[in-house]
């Protein structure tokens, strides 16, 4: 089985490539593509040294090529950052000119890289339909990954989001239980980047009340949401929700601190010297302070049970609702706990979604609506419109002062600007 990585450049992709050497006996085939030349060439050896050091059978190859890299591959793993670091660093800079939050996946920050991501995203899309196996499936990491799952599903693509925020709930509450991950089925449910885990089935007992009384301090320091917060819901939100739940507190600590993307900036200069050693042939502990934890085992086990391979393993991925969460739309996009086979995805049945959290996930739906329509036709009426939307904007003032900004940001990404 031939798997294509576009963004393969990426410092993060000795985490996948770890999992594929590990785990991936399919996998005969992993090409890197990459734009970066120079950066894919140092990832490029360091993968093909790490499925060396497993005895992974398989070889790795990596091109600058994306038609000729994504030819007769079975899968397409796609995980590329437009504008690099930099435009990062800027998404999470603008917003708090207005006393917004300034994050890479939601708010304006997440609006700008939506923008600038979908047109590339579909374009990568339509190369790998031309030339890749009939059938072939993608799996897209890229953020914001919602509504970059929802273009290329709208697009008539193969697609199924994927996130790591779920598989790392089920790692952490497997060994606080002390049982193994994959015995522990999460009630994972909402938006990319804007989910709770309602329960943790463990032989078909919830055992999340018991986890959340247990180490609730220690849960609510994880996802930085108030203790009393998960205590009233009775379920555990991810971190991201912190930004709504504490929107004002993340504006005042992000003032003259460096953002996350410039600290991350910083590690991946340190990690790409690392990976030049030719000595190297694990992934480095340092790797370890990205976000990205787990992700390679959620991409390997997808992979698996999409072609077959697995005993029905839950996955959390971003799909069409269909008739899962009823106050939403059948053709929006939702993130969810599902098995998964030759048919792909296939939820898991959803039980009543509480008032408070059906409001923010239908509000921030209709964001994404109009986030993707933004991203697809451009023009600064439809950014505004899109910013008006979002929960964590909501008002005109700042509506109409982030989008001026917005623009003259991300001009040079935005081919209508
Ligand atoms: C988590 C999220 C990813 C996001 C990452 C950021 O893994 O699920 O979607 O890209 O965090 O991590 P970073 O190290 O880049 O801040
Ligand atoms: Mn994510």
């Amino acid at each position: 089985m031939k798997i294509a990585v576009i963004g393969g450049g990426s410092t993060y992709t000795p985490e996948l490539v770890d999992g594929f050497a590990r785990l991936g006996s399919m996998v005969s085939e992993l090409v890197l593509i990459d734009p970066a030349a120079e950066r894919l060439e140092i990832v490029g050896a360091f993968a093909a040294r790490i499925f060396k050091q497993y005895g992974h059978p398989g070889t790795v190859t990596w091109t600058t090529d994306l038609d000729a890299g994504v030819t007769d591959a079975d899968a397409a793993v796609i995980q590329l950052r437009v504008g690099g670091q930099q435009a990062r660093i800027t998404d999470e800079t603008f917003p708090l000119e207005c006393g917004c939050v300034g994050q890479e996946t939601t708010g304006a920050g997440g609006l700008a890289k939506a923008l600038r991501t979908v047109p590339v995203i579909l374009d990568v899309a339509e190369r790998i339909r031309a030339r890749a196996k009939p059938g072939a499936w993608i799996v897209d990491f890229t953020n914001p990954v919602g509504i970059v799952t929802r273009a290329l599903l709208d697009a008539g693509h193969k697609a199924v989001g994927l996130c790591n925020v779920a598989i790392g709930f089920q790692r952490r509450f497997a060994a606080h239980l002390g049982v193994a991950p994959s015995a522990v089925v999460l009630d994972h449910v909402g938006l990319n980047h804007l989910t709770w885990e309602r329960a943790a089935y463990v032989d078909g007992v919830d055992r999340l009340p018991e986890l959340i009384s247990a180490h609730l301090d220690e849960i609510a320091g994880e996802v930085d949401v108030p203790a009393e917060i998960i205590t009233m819901l009775g379920n555990v939100p991810s971190y991201y929700l912190s930004y709504f739940y504490n929107h004002d507190k993340h504006v005042r600590e992000s003032r003259n601190v460096p953002t996350r993307g410039q600290r991350v900036a910083e590690i991946e200069a340190i990690l790409l010297d690392m990976y030049r050693d030719v000595t190297l042939t694990e992934k480095p502990a340092l790797l370890g302070e990205r976000g990205g934890a787990y992700y390679s085992e959620a991409a390997v086990g997808l992979l698996a049970s999409l072609f077959g391979l697995d005993d029905g393993a839950v996955h959390s991925v971003n799909v069409r609702n269909n008739l899962i969460l009823p106050f939403l739309p059948a053709d929006a996009v939702i993130e969810i706990s599902a098995r998964a086979g030759l048919e792909g995805p296939v939820p898991l049945p959803v039980t009543a979604v509480s008032p408070d959290l059906a409001a923010l996930i239908t509000h921030t739906w209709g964001y994404e609506e109009l986030a993707l329509d933004a991203a697809l036709r451009g023009g600064r009426d439809r950014v505004y419109r899109a910013l008006l939307a979002h929960p964590l904007i909501g008002q005109h003032e700042y509506a109409d002062a982030l989008a001026d900004k917005l623009i003259a940001a991300g001009r040079s990404h935005l081919a209508w600007a």
